[in-house]
């Protein structure tokens, strides 16, 4: 049986024989008796075991050590201390996999940096163990949001030959050893990448099918150093026909608090460890975004309020430049002080493809802004204008040819239509508190390091 299952029984379990199939996470010999706690990754409690020094089997405790595997079989009793509601007074220890004395995760708490070279050892931590509980429910509960709001799920493809956000940082997909070889040599013949985002295929569907999302991995050869960027992550990004920039803005609000809830109600026990151990105050902090409704600026009130504020920024600001992340968590944290949806970007400093506004200037974007992390979302209306678009494309310099079967979508019944894209790993560093995206993927891959 789980242990989550144990713990969240009600009383009809005491007494009852069980079966336990879990790693050690530490043993105590008392002489008369000894205390296991085991760990089986089905929730952050362990379950305690308790030896008895006449039972037969307490020799086999000296042969096993945290991290050793073991089947673990005995009776459910009310537990005498308040830790927990139950323990198991064991009858029978099977070794499963002894653990040498090499073993890496001893008592002492590790570092998040140290637990990055054992990324394959890290998932037996607290922290680990919690966060990919807490992913995969998230994960679970997105595709339920689509699902009952009717959006159909595409899986869009990772290999592309077209960069949909033309910022050039593209991983190159080839089978050539060569690469002054001539393309049309390689296997697709022509130039192909690991996509950077699923939004241009996924518009093809929403111009048939009206509300659908992707959600999948994208790739990215950014050479940023940071905190919350990663050469692979996750992006969920729904695409919606007949559907306007604030009527995006509004999705994006309700999927971000609706993925609060979720963490809060369905994965407490991860949260309030994640509240005691990784950012006090977490929890109220969640609390207080459920309670407001996300500020919205435009750009150019947002560059008025940075030209005004009282700081040394790094970069500093003018109107058309690119809001950096001291420029994000200044509007966020210091003068708004909750999440922010900032409209209506400069055409220059964004992708080819946003809407252009009537001011001739603009463009019909948003970026949604949260304390601690800066941009969380990325999303836009679309150019639904055959020859606006056109014109666009070549002012970007993008390859005409590779953009064909994306501008007859404009030409055969075009719709106003409008997406947006959150990106999952920053979405769990907000939810967690956790300072460094490396530490909320499975196997971060970032410049420099794809170890395991
Ligand atoms: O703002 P971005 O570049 O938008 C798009 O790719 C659009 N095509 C989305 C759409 O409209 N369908 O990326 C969206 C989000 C960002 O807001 C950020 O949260 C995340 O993806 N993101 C990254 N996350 C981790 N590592 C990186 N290198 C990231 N780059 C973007
Ligand atoms: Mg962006």
């Amino acid at each position: 049986m789980k242990i989550k299952k144990i713990l969240n029984s009600n009383e009809e379990i005491i007494d009852k024989k069980i079966k336990v199939s879990a790693w050690i996470r530490s043993i105590r010999d008392q002489k008369n008796f000894a205390f296991i706690e085991l760990n089986d990754g089905s929730c952050m409690m362990p379950l305690q075991g308790v030896i008895d020094a006449s039972n037969e089997e307490f020799r086999k405790i000296y042969e096993i050590s945290t991290g050793a595997s073991v089947e673990v079989e005995g009776i459910i009793v009310k537990s005498p201390g308040n830790k927990q509601k139950y323990e198991l007074k064991v009858e029978k220890i099977n070794i499963l996999g002894t653990c040498t004395e090499d073993y890496p995760l001893q008592k002492k708490r590790a570092s998040f940096e140290f637990l990055r070279t054992i990324a394959h050892l890290r998932p037996r931590t607290n922290t680990f163990s919690a966060i990919s509980r807490l992913r995969s429910s998230l994960v679970y509960h997105t595709h339920k949001f689509f699902h009952d709001k009717d959006f159909l799920y595409i899986q869009t493809p990772i290999i592309t030959s077209s960069d949909t956000e033309g910022a050039g940082d593209l991983f190159r997909v080839t089978t050539l050893d060569d690469l002054k070889k001539n393309e049309t040599l390689d296997f697709f013949k022509k130039k192909t990448y690991l996509t950077v985002s699923g939004q241009l295929n996924a518009e093809a569907f929403a111009c048939a099918l009206s509300d659908v999302y992707t959600f999948g991995p994208t790739f990215r050869a950014e050479n940023s150093h940071t905190s919350r960027h990663l050469a692979e992550f996750w992006m969920m990004e729904p695409e919606m026909a007949f559907c306007d920039l604030l009527k995006d803005i509004n999705v994006a609000e309700e999927y971000i608090k609706y993925m609060i809830k979720v963490a809060l109600e369905k994965n407490l026990e991860d949260m309030k460890f994640f509240n005691n151990f990784i950012e006090k105050g977490l929890i109220e902090r969640l609390e207080n975004i459920l309670k407001s409704n996300f500020e919205k600026t435009s750009y150019t009130d947002a560059i008025k309020i940075l030209e005004k504020a009282n700081m040394k920024f790094e970069y500093p600001v003018k109107w058309g430049c690119d809001l950096q992340s001291e420029h994000e968590r200044y509007l966020v944290e210091k003068h708004f002080k909750k999440p922010v949806v900032v409209m209506d970007y400069p055409k220059e400093i964004k992708s080819f493809y946003m809407r252009d506004n009537d001011d001739g200037k603009t463009v019909a974007a948003m970026d949604i802004l949260v304390p601690k992390i800066g941009e969380l979302v990325g999303g836009s209306q679309r150019e639904e204008r055959y020859d606006v678009l056109v014109n666009k494309i070549e002012r970007n310099n993008l390859d005409i040819e590779n953009y064909k079967w994306y501008l007859e979508l404009r030409k055969f019944g075009s719709v106003k239509h409008s997406g947006f894209g959150v990106g999952f790993e920053r979405l769990i560093q907000f939810i967690t508190g956790m300072e460094n995206i490396r530490d909320v993927i499975a196997f971060p891959r970032y410049q420099g390091n794809c170890e395991f």
